[in-house]
């Protein structure tokens, strides 16, 4: 049987981390592409030695040759800038924008039929990007966020209640910025609502601080999260190769869902063979909505502004 291939366009931290664990779990050959000479053919190079040890035999490669991404099945975008600190994700955009017109045309290309994972920020308007230029399907194009935002919720709510990961489920909807929304009505602590555990005034503190997760990490180490970045890209490259039809919140292509239309936003998708196979609509209370709506209002405007950036510099 031909193995699956997987393409890392970006061999940084979480590009690398997230091909660490596909390469653990056997999904197919990896393909690091960077543009920086040295890391992405190093990185590939130390992955591969770890194989013996592990009792693995997949190809890793590194490449400063982007055309080696041919006939990928996933590519995973991580290039662009990372966030620095004092920074927000919006003052990547005009840097990223450019980064992702040359990414989705080198797709476009070499990997028409690829299912495309988008996780570079500010992650709503660099997926639409990458929608754009490569003109792929809605199916085929979608952003890493909410699994990151909704894990990073059920580690706060675990901590705080003493209880597994495994029993706290969280959604995190919305954009990837300060104002993605914890959505409570769908969050629960073994099947049990989580405010049945946790005081409002407390949870809420909980909420802000799964809101801010990113920035937390980044004012620690100076650099953009990678470890549970790189492990939620996993999930969801996984999702896709494996045809688990895994229920995930992912930034997804909306027109008319969720009262939006023609832009991305996190909302809960069922990712297998067939990618981003649906949207689901969840019902939302009125003060949820009303959250989401400012989100993706937020979203809307960084659109806006992606667009006369790359105007002004055409
Ligand atoms: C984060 O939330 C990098 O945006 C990413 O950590």
């Amino acid at each position: 049987m031909k193995r699956k291939k997987i393409a890392f366009v970006g061999a940084g931290n979480v590009g690398a981390t997230c091909a660490f664990l596909c390469f653990l779990e056997n999904l197919g050959d990896i393909v690091l592409y960077d543009i920086l000479e040295g890391i992405p053919q190093g990185k590939a190079l130390d992955m591969l030695e770890a194989g013996p040890m592990l009792g693995l035999d997949a190809s890793v490669v590194g490449t400063n040759d982007v055309s080696q991404i041919a006939g990928a099945d996933c590519c995973v975008v991580t290039s662009g800038s990372p966030r620095k600190p004092g920074m927000s994700r919006d003052d990547l955009l005009r840097i990223n924008a450019g980064v992702m017109k040359e990414v989705g045309n080198a797709i476009k290309r070499h990997a028409p039929d690829s299912f495309v994972v988008v996780v570079t920020n500010p992650l709503d308007a660099m997926v639409t990007q990458v929608k754009r230029v490569t003109g792929f399907p809605k199916e085929r194009i979608v952003g890493q966020a909410g699994v990151l935002d909704s894990a990073r919720h059920r580690t706060f709510i675990a901590a705080e209640l003493g209880v597994s990961v495994e029993s706290v489920s969280a959604t995190v909807l919305g954009g990837h910025g300060d104002d993605m929304v914890p959505v409570r009505s769908y969050t629960s602590v073994g099947g049990v609502p989580v405010e049945r555990w946790i005081a409002g005034p407390r949870l809420e503190e909980i909420e802000k601080r799964t809101r801010t997760g990113g920035a937390e990490v980044l004012n620690l180490m100076k650099t953009s999260s990678y470890y549970a970045a790189g492990a939620a890209t996993f999930r969801m490259v996984r999702a896709y190769l494996q045809d688990r039809k895994e229920i995930l919140p992912c930034a997804a292509y909306l027109e008319g869902e969720y009262g939006a239309r023609g832009l991305y936003a996190g909302v809960p998708v069922v990712i297998g063979g067939g990618g981003v196979e649906k949207v689901i609509e969840i019902d939302l209370t009125a003060a949820e909505k009303s959250a989401f709506d400012k989100s993706v209002a937020h979203v809307r405007e960084l659109v806006e502004a992606m667009d006369k950036v790359l105007a002004a510099a055409a």
